[in-house]
């Protein structure tokens, strides 16, 4: 599939690079259309003086010549050498941007590197398979805060099925519904979504412009002051994709040493705090916890520990379990917490 991504556009790049992307044969109408479509698809979008952009799919640079001015720096991605060879002499006057040729499937950018990624009308033409890793790479190269817009031709009445994978030009549409899951899995929050109608001889579709946002806390796993961790090897806290899980979690106070030792009360409030260091760490808050598992040693310690998972959750109502174990693994434990957070659940009231 790599091979023949790369053979077909090398192919087109020789034959016409200005008529596969933009349907245009001029000098001028190619360069019109560029100037067109950055207005048109950065719409509501600030381009800033300070921002390291990404154009994935950057053909000859038609998009980058009216954006580069615009930004700090540029770098294109494409999957055909001949396009890039092209895009670095088209826009050899503009010292800011650069362009490589990649694999057609990864980003030859190191973690965070840049603060935008975008991509124009080139997903379409790409296996999804392809466009999958991608999205992934984006939210991997893009630096907490950073934002990945792309467009896709919307699946829709009479849009038809993909073609084969091996296929390199014709349409692919999307359900906005599945992508939109598919980039909340990966980490992404939806910022908002454009749609423009296209009439073309073959099709009449929405041209849809999503655009996602990584999380300030790009983090995926939080610590805390159990010596444990490190030695049995696991995190306080997980996020994967938009849930954040979080380990038993004792009362340990900030120096490692059990906390309120005989205070079951005081031991569940420890508890939750810790938990909450986590979760906010990674971007959630307990408010949108959907789950919490609780374990005691003594039944006799249930009313004390059930007020205090009253005052912190009695308006968020996640579904609970409490459990009475044989024993935790320090004497000094009273209890034990785990939780599972949602970061699409509305969050409700938290008491601070
Ligand atoms: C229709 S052109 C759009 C070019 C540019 N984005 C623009 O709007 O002017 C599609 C571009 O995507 C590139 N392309 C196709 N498959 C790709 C892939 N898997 N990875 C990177 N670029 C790809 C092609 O080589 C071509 O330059």
């Amino acid at each position: 599939m790599r091979d023949r991504m790369k053979q077909d556009w090398n192919a087109r790049a020789e034959k016409s690079a200005r008529w596969f992307i933009a349907t245009e044969d001029s000098d001028e109408a190619f360069e019109a259309s560029g100037a067109r479509d950055v207005e048109l698809f950065f719409t509501g979008i600030e381009l800033a003086a300070h921002q390291r952009v990404l154009d994935i799919g950057c053909g000859i640079g038609r998009m980058d010549r009216y954006v580069a001015p615009r930004v700090g720096s540029l770098v294109g991605v494409d999957v055909s050498g001949v396009m890039v060879a092209k895009a670095r002499e088209r826009l050899a006057d503009l010292p800011n941007v650069s362009f490589l040729e990649g694999d057609g499937w990864h980003l030859p950018l190191p973690d965070g590197a840049v603060d935008l990624v975008f991509s124009h009308i080139v997903f379409q033409h790409v296996p999804r398979p392809a466009v999958r890793s991608y999205l992934a790479e984006s939210f991997r190269v893009l630096r907490p805060g950073g934002e990945l817009v792309f467009l896709v031709p919307e699946e829709g009445p009479g849009t038809p099925d993909d073609p084969p994978d091996d296929d390199t030009f014709e349409m692919r549409f999307y359900s906005a519904v599945r992508l939109g899951a598919e980039l909340r899995a990966l980490g992404f929050d939806l910022v908002d979504e454009l749609r423009q109608e296209v009439r073309t001889e073959l099709h009449v579709f929405q041209q849809l412009r999503v655009r996602a946002r990584k999380p300030e806390s790009g983090a995926v796993r939080a610590a805390s002051a159990s010596p444990y961790e490190r030695t049995a090897g696991f995190c306080r806290a997980l996020r994967v994709g938009r849930r954040i899980l979080v380990s038993g979690t004792a009362p340990i106070g900030d120096d490692g040493r059990p906390f309120a030792p005989g205070d079951p009360g005081a031991q569940m409030r420890r508890c939750l705090e810790v938990a909450r260091c986590a979760v906010e760490e990674l971007g959630g808050t307990l408010a949108q916890t959907v789950r919490t598992r609780m374990f005691l040693c003594r039944l006799g310690d249930w009313n004390a520990v059930q007020a205090v998972h009253g005052e912190v959750f009695s308006r968020v109502r996640p579904v609970a379990t409490a459990v009475l174990v044989a024993g935790l693994l320090d004497p000094a434990w009273c209890v034990e917490v785990e939780l599972e957070v949602d970061l699409d659940a509305t969050p409700a009231e938290v008491p601070s």
